[in-house]
């Protein structure tokens, strides 16, 4: 189940299986009905089904199990068919540690979150699994709350309250401001400072304001393509078995970005 753009998952998947010689085809149902996508799976004997937004909590009454991070975060993007056992898994969580330690140490550093969504919640899950102290800013602050009451988090209010002072050394943008509007940003960006290791889990378009704001203030950054990749990657290995061809994966994604970004 897939809200549009889907071709990108397409074509990313479709690679991948290609390059590992495997013998499957990863196409788009345009399904809207959560219920019957996942009786689909069951009676074509679909091996795997990725889900996006808005299906990603709405499917988890009809699953046989969840993946105990799924469970947590309460929400999967992907479903694994195991001789018809069907397992829901969140691979979001898995992308956005994968992107961050790419670049930087998750143990005990000072992370602000921005978002209470359903990618909020996975990234704070990885976070606080690795370790991390995470403060929440959200625009409605009822939500922020409910996302640190669930996962042990400090609220810091509204995007307004992120201070402008060196108490965080990872900002991760988890809203969706700034996606396919290249000229919006979460935050005022004269309260980002040099050190700050910026992350943007928007992938669309690729540099975001956020991220070109960051940069301008002397941050690291790291694009929400990262992201993107490495929770298709997961995804990949679930309904395989093998370690995928992050390369290959790597290339075409930013091809599609490219021609969705024209
Ligand atoms: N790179 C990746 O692999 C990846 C994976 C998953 C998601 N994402 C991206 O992450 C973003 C969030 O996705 P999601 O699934 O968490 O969406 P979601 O569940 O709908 O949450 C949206 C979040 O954005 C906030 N928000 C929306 N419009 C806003 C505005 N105008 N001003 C301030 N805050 C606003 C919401 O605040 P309220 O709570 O106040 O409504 C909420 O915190 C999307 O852009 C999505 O594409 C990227």
């Amino acid at each position: 189940m897939a809200a549009h753009p889907y071709r990108l998952a397409v074509e990313v998947h479709n690679a991948a299986y290609r390059e590992l010689g495997i013998d499957y085809t990863f196409v788009y149902f345009g399904i809207t009905d959560p219920e019957e996508g996942v009786r689909a799976i069951r009676s074509l004997g679909i091996r795997g089904m990725n889900v996006s937004m808005p299906f990603k909590s709405a499917v988890l009454p009809f699953l046989d199990r969840l993946d105990p991070a799924a469970k947590a975060i309460g929400a999967v993007n992907c479903i694994n068919n195991r001789e018809g056992n069907l397992t829901g898994y969140n691979t979001d969580y898995i992308g956005a540690m994968n992107a961050l330690e790419e670049k930087v140490t998750l143990n005990n550093s000072q992370v602000a979150l921005l978002g209470a969504g359903g990618a909020a919640r996975a990234v704070a899950y990885g976070l606080v699994n690795r370790g991390a102290l995470v403060t929440v800013f959200n625009r409605s602050v009822d939500r922020a709350q409910q996302l640190a009451d669930d996962f042990g988090l400090e609220v810091g209010g509204t995007l307004e309250s992120f201070p402008g002072k060196k108490r965080f050394t990872i900002l991760i943008n988890c809203t969706s401001v700034g996606f396919n509007t290249p000229d919006e940003c979460p935050i005022d960006g004269t309260s980002l400072y040099q050190g700050l290791i910026v992350m943007d889990a928007v992938f669309l378009p690729v540099d975001t304001e956020l991220l070109k704001r960051a940069r301008s203030a002397g941050c690291q950054t790291i694009q929400g393509v990262r992201m993107l990749l490495h929770q298709a990657c997961g995804q990949v290995e679930l309904y395989t078995g093998h370690e995928a061809p992050i390369a290959v994966m790597e290339e075409v994604i930013e091809r599609e970005i490219r021609k969705m970004s024209v």
